[in-house]
């Protein structure tokens, strides 16, 4: 196990950059590493020569009143992780690193998608992640990036201002990792209480409850999906919503392939979760859950 090289400032970044051969992959986090990120290098790993992990907590993407100040920050054990899986390179500079004029004027705009669902109770929140994601891809300037599917329209709106800004970089989804109970992995669940994560089963619950009753149609998959969601009264649902996967549109009979989404607090945690889904062939008019989620 070889510790990866730290680099804190550009200069440093720059330097490190320049010993890189080969493709190279970045996998872009705010810290407080778990197995999802640990799974997000090992992923990139498989496939490129060298793995740039970030560590910025990106204050850009957090309105006044959420959880920056509270975040958990835990690099010595970040690092440690980035180590064991393989990482080569570390960038975590502070904020003036990143930002030395202060908070930028001009900012990546996530357009409408960046407005709906997670937009809608977080403004300004995407165009946050979208310009710092545009500054990280520009000062490592990798071959690959890798990002988690837990995050899907983050995700989403990642692949757009790449194809949108032609952005030199193939951007990888990699599936949601998910504790044995079914909660998928977040830095916040360490915010939960044991009585706040039982409950906040019920996310993953009900997304599986939709897959399964999706064969019914969409209206079927969204109803059986809130029920399990209104059975738990410790949940406050921001909402929840099956798009298709494309247009990112609510799904109708013609879609392919969807994507079904929650949002909800419990306690004073915010989650979020999601679920892709596959319209079998459309003469079947059934839809099930994509392969990857099959076993719920
Ligand atoms: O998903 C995250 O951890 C963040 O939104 C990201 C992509 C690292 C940008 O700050």
């Amino acid at each position: 196990m070889t510790a990866p090289r730290v680099a804190r400032t550009r200069d440093e970044l720059a330097s490190l950059r320049a010993t890189l051969a080969g493709r190279v992959a970045v996998v872009m986090t705010m810290g407080a590493l778990h197995e999802g990120h640990a799974v997000l290098i090992r992923e990139a790993r498989t496939v490129a020569d060298a793995v740039i992990v970030t560590i910025f907590l990106n204050p850009l993407q957090f309105a006044p009143g959420e959880d920056l100040d509270h975040y958990p920050k835990t690099f010595d054990a970040d690092l440690v992780i980035c180590a064991r899986e393989g990482a080569d390179a570390v960038f975590a500079p502070g904020p003036a690193v990143v930002y030395p004029h202060g908070d930028p004027d001009v900012r990546v705009a996530a357009g409408l998608l960046g407005d709906r669902l997670e937009g809608a109770h977080r403004p300004g929140h995407f165009d946050g992640v979208l310009t710092v994601v545009a500054k990280l891809l520009l000062l490592t300037h990798p071959d690959l990036a890798f990002f988690g599917e837990k995050d899907g329209q983050q995700l989403e709106l990642i692949r757009r201002m790449v194809r949108d800004l032609d952005f030199p970089v193939r951007v990888v989804g990699v599936p949601t990792v998910r504790d044995d109970d079914g909660l998928a992995l977040s830095s916040r669940n360490t915010y939960l209480t044991p009585s706040d994560r039982s409950a906040a089963l019920s996310l993953n619950q009900a997304l599986t409850a939709g897959a399964r009753a999706a064969g019914e149609g969409a209206a079927a998959a969204l109803a059986a999906a809130l029920a399990v969601l209104d059975a738990q009264p410790q949940l406050a649902v921001d909402y929840l919503a099956l798009v298709d996967d494309e247009s990112w549109e609510d799904a109708d009979e013609t879609t392919a392939r969807a994507r079904l989404l929650v949002a909800a607090r419990v306690g004073t945690t915010r989650l979020i979760d999601n679920v892709p889904l596959v319209f079998a062939t459309p003469g079947e008019r059934r839809v099930t859950s994509a392969p990857e989620r099959a076993e719920g």
